[in-house]
């Protein structure tokens, strides 16, 4: 339910043009927050790639420019694909470790002095389920998002001081255009991934963006360095 508990906060959102992304952009002005939005391309306030040279410094020069300072940050831009270890070649992998990780560091790095101006500065990095386990098929993206939680354990012990919070939000299987191809070729999975969660559903955006804006609102001042699942309970049971 929309509120007001984001008043006065300004945060960038990668990957805000699709998927989770969207539904963070949405539920995040909802509770009164400005935010600037970041994605590859489409009706962003930010259109780039952002595992370019300089990207997430730009994209963090202009979010301050434009909302006057910058205390929040979601980056949800991420990649996803299955491909079998046998014949995975580098580029891919390197890609999976660019955008879903490298991408999230700069971004973070590039906007600690203005987090560090703001005083009570909120993190929320996407991890998964893969995390904490693997998968067949996932190996570079399982890597990616296993550091990505790591990563967000030792920003969270860096920044805690300066009062940034920084927790990693860890989805089930969700629908959205990353995985409806997934989920439409092959209805086994969906099956799988339905009962596999105790609440016997996949789970949609919003049920992520729901969880994400209340690690961003004060309600969560004294959570940091975790990650959350989100996942309607699928991973209680391996
Ligand atoms: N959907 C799921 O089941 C699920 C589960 C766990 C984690 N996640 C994570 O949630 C995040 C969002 O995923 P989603 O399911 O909404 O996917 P999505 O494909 O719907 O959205 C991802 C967005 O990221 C953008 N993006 C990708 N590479 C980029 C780059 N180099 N620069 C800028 N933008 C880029 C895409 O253009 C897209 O708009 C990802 O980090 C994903 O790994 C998703």
């Amino acid at each position: 339910m929309a509120s007001d508990r984001l008043a006065g906060r300004k945060a960038i959102v990668t990957g805000a043009g699709s998927g989770i992304g969207a539904a963070v952009v949405q539920r995040l002005k909802a509770d009164g927050a400005q935010v600037f939005t970041a994605d590859v391309a489409g009706a962003v306030d930010f259109a780039a790639d952002l595992t370019g040279d300089g990207a997430n410094a730009d994209l963090v020069a202009r979010a301050v420019a434009a909302m006057g300072g910058l205390d929040t940050l979601v980056p949800c831009a991420g990649i996803s694909a299955f491909h079998p270890l046998e014949g995975h070649d580098d580029a891919y992998f390197r890609r999976v470790i660019e955008v879903n990780l490298i991408a999230v560091f700069r971004l973070v790095r590039d906007a600690v002095p203005h987090l560090k101006a703001a005083g009570n500065g909120r993190i929320v990095t996407i991890g998964s389920t893969t995390s904490s386990h693997g998968d067949e098929g996932l190996c570079a993206y399982s890597a990616s998002k296993h550091a990505v939680l790591g990563f967000t354990k030792s920003a969270a012990a860096e920044l805690g001081p300066l009062g940034v919070t920084v927790n990693c939000v860890q989805p089930g299987a969700i629908a959205t255009p990353m995985t409806a191809p997934a989920f439409t070729d092959m209805p086994e999975f969906r099956t799988f991934w339905e009962n596999k969660a105790p609440l016997r559903r996949l789970g949609q955006p919003q049920d992520i963006a729901d969880v994400i804006a209340f690690l961003c609102s004060d309600d969560a001042r004294f959570m940091s360095g975790h990650g959350v699942w989100v996942d309607g309970g699928a991973m209680v049971r391996h």
